[in-house]
Formats: structure tokens, C-alpha cells, sequence
């Protein structure tokens, strides 16, 4: 076997600009995080404007972290990670471009649009027709720009990476199209095609697969790239990989009732998305434990590399979350946890520990490359930036576990001749505490976020185009 360099370059371009927007972009979406916790603490915050309340803010925060954060670093992840292992350059420079342009247009429009207050109503698909559509154009551009890369891949096989970033891209073009089908009736108003329960069932098979495809699946295929490259060891084993991907793909679809317990939704239904929620711990668990123990033989590595560290600890809240989601799927667990702030805790175990962390990892691992250096501009800064995002998430997720089943025992208390035991407001001022406990946890995780910030800008400003240049060479492994 012999290796040669291709004439050709990997389009390190919109990987770039995607990195980039990543790191700004969760820094906007966190901080506004943080704002919004400190709405629920400090209720003058939302400064008697319409603009400024919680209740529009909140779409924002939810749009800004999923949307713009967590889709800038998969976009930019995924044309990297399929470029290097399809050892072809992707296979449209105007077209990745497009997507690049057209989802920040997305982003600045929700940015726009959701302070003032137009939107769906439907959770995680605010955004009114018109962004709608230009998200779905954009989101097809970037399946053909994806897939496009790997028909003319170099290599023989699909690395199992791809696999994952290829189901994420098709399920979420189903779900986006499905659940906006609706009516205009003006510029910025629309209703939904749905009504009713059925209405509610479609929302929800979306919302549940937004997690499951978008928050979860894109991430699989970010850790079965970036874990083995900075571990330095092959995966684990691909064939669980391989039982990993059917197993996760054919599961999740059916999981979305487990959102709608004790709803007008027929209870067969709600019955099967409890089963196939707890089913699901198995294949969630096969791909965490596979993450792991790649780390066979490397786990010294984790005292000296703090992006190591981002990647691992990011497998372990994925684990942590991946349980608790089962568990909250029982009905009897959800009769206890729905409408708590328990479910607020799942949520940024997911958000905050896995999801946020491995992109933090992997927006690490990516810059040094992209800019021609050795490595980031300060090794401490990432572990200082390490230990903020950890302490911080812990603090979160406590806090709202603590809130979450305090709320839920006062809400059902009851006395012995049937009325409530507690007001709303007492089981409000009990959740007090916790709440000051979340925003400082958020500003922990925020604050570890304006250091990569000035990190990745150290590192961009020292790039070396050069070095830069040959770093983006294809090296066609098995070439004469
Ligand atoms: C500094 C970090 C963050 C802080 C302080 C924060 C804070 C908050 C707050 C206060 C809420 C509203 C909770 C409520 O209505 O009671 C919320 C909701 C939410 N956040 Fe965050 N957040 C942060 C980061 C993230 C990230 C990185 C993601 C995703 C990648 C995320 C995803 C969500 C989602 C999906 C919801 C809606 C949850 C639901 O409806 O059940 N957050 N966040
Ligand atoms: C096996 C995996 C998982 C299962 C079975 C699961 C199950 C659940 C359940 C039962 C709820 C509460 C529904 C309710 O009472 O309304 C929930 C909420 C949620 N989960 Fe998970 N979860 C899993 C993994 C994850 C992961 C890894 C993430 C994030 C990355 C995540 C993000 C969310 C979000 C955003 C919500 C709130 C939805 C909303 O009401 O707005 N879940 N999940």
C-alpha cells in the first residue's frame, strides 16, 4: 500500500465558518439561558416588555442552543468528518455555501421573529412558514451536498460515523416537512394541517425524534469520529456500532407518545411508547459503552487531554440521561415528573452534558486543525473551561431534580378530607432556592464558554495559512 497526495483539498471553508458560529452562537443561546433562569428568580427581569418576557425569550433560548449551536456544529462536523472519511472533497463548494448563508438567514429570522412574538406554538417548530420553508430548502441542499460527498467517496466502505449523520439528515427532513404542513393565512400567521389529538401525536412524533435524530443521532456520529481521533484508538468494535445504528434508528421513531401520558391520545398508544421507551436503554447503552471502551488502554490519556475529557464525560451524562429518559417514560414515574422541573433537569442533563460537551470537544479537536497549529492556543484554558461546563451541569441538573420531586409531592399532597395540602405558590417558593442554584450553575457553564471564546481567538489569530493549506491536502490512503 502506498499513500499519495491528491492535487485536490478538503473544503476546510465552511467547516470554518460552522466551527466559528458554533462557539458564538452558544454563547448567545447559553447566555440567554442564563437570562431566562433569572427571570424565574428574579421576576422583574422581564422589564414589563412584551419582547423581553419569558414566554417569548424562551422559544429563543430553545431555537438559539438546539438550532443554532447544536446544528452549526453538526453541519460543521458532519462536512469534515465525511470529507476525511470519504478522502473526497465535498462535492459542491456553492452549494455547502448555500447551507452555510441560508441556516444563519434561518437563525438571524428566528432571532427576529420570536421576540416579537410570531410563532407556530408547536415547541422546538416556532418558527412560521416562510422560515419554515427556507429551512426545509436549506436542510435538502445540505442531504445532497452530504450525500452527494459520499457517492464519490475514495474509500470502499461508509465509516459507521456517516451512518449516523446520514439518518439525522433524512429523519429530520421527514419530521420538519411532516409536522409544518399548515395553512397561511398571512405573511407571519399560519395554522396546522392537524387537529386535535392527532395534531398533538404528529408535534410530539417530531418532538421527540427532534431529540432522538437531531440532539442525539447527528451527536452518535460525532463521537464515533472524534472519541477514536483523540483517543488515538480504533472504535471499540464496530459490529456493536453496526447493532448500535439499526437498533437506535428502528426504536426511537416509535418512542414520541411518552410525551403525551394521560392525554386525550389513545392509551394503546401511550402503552406502546412507554415500551418501546424502555427498550430503548439498550441500544442508548450499547453506544455509550462503546464510546468508553475505546478508551481501552488510553484511559492515562484523560490525566494529561481535557478535550479527551469534554468527550468522555460527555458519554457518561449521555448514559445518565439515557436512563433516566426510560424511566421517565413509565407512566407512573411521569405522573410524578410532567410538568416538574424534573423533566427541565433531563432536559440539560441531555442538552448541557452530552450534547453541549461533545460539541465543545469536537469544536476543539477541529480548530487547531482548521488553522494549520499544533494545538489550541492554551491547554489550561480548555481544562478550566472543562471543569466549568462539568460543575456547572451538575449544579443544573441537581438543582431541578431537587425542584422537580418537591414539586411533584406538594402538587399531589392531599388531606384527609380531599383538599389540596400546599397552594401553587407555597410549591413555588419551595422551588426558590433552586432555581438561584440553576442560574448560577447556567453562568458556571456560560462563563466556561467566553473562555473558548478567547481561546479559539488566540489560536484563529496565530493560524498559519500555509500549514493550514497542507493539513487540507487528501491523502488517498491505498493510492499508486
Ligand atoms: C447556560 C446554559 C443554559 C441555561 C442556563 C439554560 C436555561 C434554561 C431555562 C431557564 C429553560 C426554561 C425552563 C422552564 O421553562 O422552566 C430552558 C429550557 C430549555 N433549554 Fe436550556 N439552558 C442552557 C443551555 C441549554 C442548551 C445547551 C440546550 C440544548 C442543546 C438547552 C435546551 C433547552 C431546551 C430543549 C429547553 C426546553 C425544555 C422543555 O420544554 O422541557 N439549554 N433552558
Ligand atoms: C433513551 C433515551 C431517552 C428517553 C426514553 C427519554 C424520555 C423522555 C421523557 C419520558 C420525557 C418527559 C416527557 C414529559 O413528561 O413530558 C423526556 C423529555 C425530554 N427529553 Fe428525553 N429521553 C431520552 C433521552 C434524551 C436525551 C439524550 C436528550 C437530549 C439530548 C433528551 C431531551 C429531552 C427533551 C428536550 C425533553 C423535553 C421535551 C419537552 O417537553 O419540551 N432526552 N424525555
Amino acid at each position: 500500500m502506498s499513500t499519495a497526495i491528491s492535487p485536490t483539498a478538503y473544503n476546510y471553508k465552511v467547516v470554518r465558518q460552522f466551527a466559528i458560529m458554533t462557539v458564538v452562537w452558544g454563547i448567545l443561546g447559553m447566555c440567554l439561558g442564563v437570562f431566562i433562569a433569572s427571570q424565574l428568580v428574579w421576576p422583574q427581569l422581564n422589564l414589563d416588555l412584551p419582547w423581553t418576557s419569558f414566554g417569548r425569550l424562551r422559544p429563543l433560548h430553545t431555537n438559539l442552543v438546539i438550532f443554532a449551536f447544536g446544528g452549526c456544529a453538526l453541519f460543521g462536523t458532519s462536512y469534515y468528518v465525511v470529507q476525511r472519511t470519504c478522502q473526497t472533497r465535498l462535492i459542491s463548494d456553492s452549494m455547502a455555501a448555500f447551507t452555510f448563508w441560508g441556516w444563519q438567514a434561518v437563525i438571524v429570522g428566528a432571532l427576529i421573529t420570536l421576540p416579537m412574538g410570531y410563532t407556530t406554538t408547536k415547541e422546538y417548530a416556532e418558527l412560521e412558514w416562510p422560515l419554515a420553508i427556507l429551512l426545509a430548502i436549506v436542510w435538502v441542499t445540505y442531504g445532497l451536498v452530504f450525500f452527494g460527498t459520499i457517492v464519490k467517496r475514495k474509500t470502499k466502505h461508509i465509516y459507521v460515523g456517516n451512518w449516523f449523520y446520514g439518518a439525522f439528515i433524512v429523519v429530520t427532513a421527514m419530521l420538519h416537512i411532516v409536522n409544518h404542513i399548515s395553512l397561511p393565512v398571512s405573511l407571519f400567521k399560519s395554522y396546522s394541517a392537524y387537529s386535535g389529538a392527532t395534531d398533538a401525536m404528529i408535534q410530539w412524533w417530531y418532538g421527540h425524534n427532534a431529540v432522538g435524530f437531531f440532539l442525539t443521532t447527528g451527536f452518535l456520529g460525532m463521537m464515533y469520529y472524534f472519541v477514536p481521533k483523540q483517543a488515538e484508538r480504533p472504535i471499540y468494535s464496530y459490529r456493536l456500532s453496526i447493532v448500535h445504528f439499526w437498533a437506535l434508528i428502528t426504536l426511537y421513531i416509535w418512542a414520541g407518545p411518552h410525551h403525551l401520558h394521560y392525554t386525550a391520545l389513545p392509551d394503546w398508544a401511550q402503552s406502546l411508547g412507554m415500551v418501546m421507551s424502555i427498550i430503548l436503554l439498550a441500544p442508548s447503552w450499547g453506544g455509550m459503552i462503546n464510546g468508553m471502551m475505546t478508551l481501552s488502554g488510553a484511559w492515562h490519556k484523560l490525566r494529561t487531554d481535557p478535550i479527551l475529557r469534554f468527550l468522555v464525560v460527555s458519554l457518561a451524562f449521555y448514559g445518565m440521561s439515557t436512563f433516566e429518559g426510560p424511566m421517565m417514560a413509565i407512566k407512573t414515574v411521569n405522573s410524578l415528573s410532567h410538568y416538574t422541573d424534573w423533566t427541565i433537569g433531563h432536559v440539560h442533563a441531555g442538552a448541557l452534558g452530552w450534547v453541549a460537551m461533545i460539541s465543545i470537544g469536537a469544536v476543539y479537536h477541529m480548530i487547531p486543525r482548521l488553522y494549520g497549529r499544533e494545538q489550541m492556543h492554551s491547554v489550561g484554558l480548555i481544562n478550566a473551561h472543562f471543569w466549568l461546563a462539568t460543575i456547572g451541569t451538575v449544579l443544573y441538573i441537581a438543582s431541578m431534580w431537587v425542584n422537580g420531586i418537591t414539586q411533584g409531592l406538594m402538587w399531589r399532597a392531599i388531606n384527609d378530607d380531599g383538599t389540596l395540602t400546599y397552594s401553587f405558590v407555597e410549591a413555588l417558593q419551595a422551588s426558590h432556592p433552586g432555581y438561584i442554584v440553576r442560574a448560577l450553575g447556567g453562568a458556571f457553564f456560560a462563563t466556561g464558554m467566553l473562555l473558548m471564546a478567547y481561546n479559539v481567538f488566540r489560536t484563529v489569530r496565530a493560524a498559519n495559512p500555509a500549514q493550514a493549506e497542507e493539513a487540507a491536502k487528501i491523502v488517498v490512503v491505498g493510492a499508486h
